[in-house]
């Protein structure tokens, strides 16, 4: 199985899905890492691994919907099974994630339906929240929403910033979105017909 990865920026999560898709074997590769950004400090550190790097940036394209199908078409020549949003910044038009239904994947940095969109860790702050986290979730036509895959958790402890809460977060990302998209790619996390997730073995 082929997966593609869409990032941003920094890429230390599409990083954990390399290696954890070499040091356990997945039943999958990675075809290909395309950004929005091509200075994306990711897109070059995946490029050094010999993996497939492109870049579509957003801003040669006048809409939404016209970088939505660039990107697509990016995608698509890469033939993947799953695509995985890995600190990907940017909001999808409803035809694209319907284009890739039930194999599109996000990671957020809160505990969904808490905090979505962006400065999350501030907003837990703000919120006086005891615990904090990810979420790995479906991706659906509303930003941020979309059946929950897994979670990871963390206390949010006195004294933290949003910069101490977000290291603690980023920690158990890496830790959970291989779990998530190993369980995807291996057929073992699927999204049902009631929009519900199914993960098999886990109650
Ligand atoms: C992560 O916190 C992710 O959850 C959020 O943006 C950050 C990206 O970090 N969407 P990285 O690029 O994976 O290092």
């Amino acid at each position: 199985r082929r997966i593609v990865i869409l990032i941003s920026g920094r890429g230390s999560n599409m990083q954990t899905l390399v290696q954890a898709c070499r040091e356990q074997d997945w039943p999958a590769g990675i075809a290909a890492v395309i950004s929005n950004r091509a200075d994306a400090p990711g897109l070059a550190w995946a490029s050094g691994q010999g993996i497939a790097t492109a870049a579509v940036p957003h801003r040669d394209y006048p809409t939404r919907e016209a970088f939505d199908t660039a990107l697509a078409e990016e995608i698509d020549r890469h033939a993947p099974d799953v695509v995985i949003l890995a600190g990907f910044m940017r909001v999808l038009t409803p035809g694209f994630v319907r284009r890739y239904a039930g194999r599109l994947v996000n990671i957020h940095p809160s505990l969904l339906p808490a905090f979505p969109g962006l400065h999350t860790h501030a907003q837990a702050l703000a919120t006086g929240v005891q615990a904090h986290g990810c979420t790995v979730h479906f991706v659906t036509p509303v930003l941020d929403h979309g059946p929950v895959i897994a979670q990871g958790v963390v206390p949010v402890l006195a004294g933290d910033t949003a910069e101490t809460l977000a290291d603690r977060v980023l920690e158990v990302e890496h830790e959970v979105f291989p779990l998530a998209v190993r369980w995807l790619v291996e057929g073992r996390a699927r999204l049902g017909e009631e929009g519900r997730v199914e993960v098999e073995g886990v109650a």
